[in-house]
């Protein structure tokens, strides 16, 4: 079966681009490839208004309540959010996301109608002990595996470092990923690779059938290089 590709920006705690909102901007969806935005909460409504698919790069699970300096996902809903940035590796390791919360914010989205797209992956350590598939089997089994979610399969060591990793590596895990999946809908779920994805590597990473598409960092804040790998994706 074949799955539309899926390209999400993730602009971190970047303001957005300039141009990001323009009618011919590379952040908008077009036929064959979902395009997806998530920008810090202070953009957010500027992108919705603009007719750009948005989440929040985070959002709590509870509706509303004494958590000073966060948002909620009912509230990202409410302004025009359709998607929702879950499990960051940003997130696991500087707000002390754990599986079990992640799984609990993946549920929320879900209640409310939202897209999650999740992020996996391990550490370099983790890779080197030979763990790769094991922590990412805990990580899966925190969430709701169903059809209406998404995957970003993010190994940690090759984020923001220029290198992506490997295409038997990402395949390797793809597949692994996959099979997790209850068999109805195994095929249907969109598993993207995120971690240095660049105008250099986009055409032979995101050209493999394994991959539906990329959850791209830096070269997401460069409009040019986006298009390049929008381009690559198409
Ligand atoms: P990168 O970031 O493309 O800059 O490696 C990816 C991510 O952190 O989502």
């Amino acid at each position: 079966m074949t799955r539309t590709k899926l390209l999400c920006a993730n602009w971190k705690m970047h303001r957005m681009p300039d141009g990001a909102l323009r009618e011919d901007s590379p952040y908008r969806s077009r036929h064959g490839v979902d395009i997806v935005v998530f920008p810090t909460c202070l953009d957010l409504s500027a992108c919705i208004q603009a007719g750009l698919v948005t989440g929040p790069q985070c959002g709590r699970p509870e509706a509303q309540g004494a958590f000073t300096g966060d948002v909620s996902l009912s509230m990202c809903r409410d302004i025009g959010c359709r998607y929702a940035l879950i499990g960051h590796s940003d997130r696991r390791a500087h707000h002390g996301e754990t599986d079990a919360y992640i799984g609990s914010q993946t549920v929320a989205a879900l209640a409310l109608g939202m897209h999650p797209l999740v992020c996996v992956g391990e550490t370099r350590s983790e890779r080197e002990a030979g763990r790769a598939e094991l922590v990412v089997a805990a990580q899966l089994a925190a969430l709701p595996l169903e059809r209406d979610i998404s995957i970003a399969y993010e190994p940690v060591w090759a984020i923001g470092t220029g290198s992506a990793a490997a295409l038997d590596q990402i395949r390797d895990m793809m597949r692994f990923i996959r099979s997790v999946f209850p068999a109805d809908c195994r095929e249907v779920v969109r598993i993207l690779y995120g971690a240095s994805l660049q105008p250099q590597n986009a055409a032979e990473i995101l050209s493999d059938p394994a991959i539906d598409g990329g959850l791209v960092g830096g070269a997401s804040l460069k409009p040019r290089d986006f298009a390049e790998i929008v381009a690559a994706a198409m």
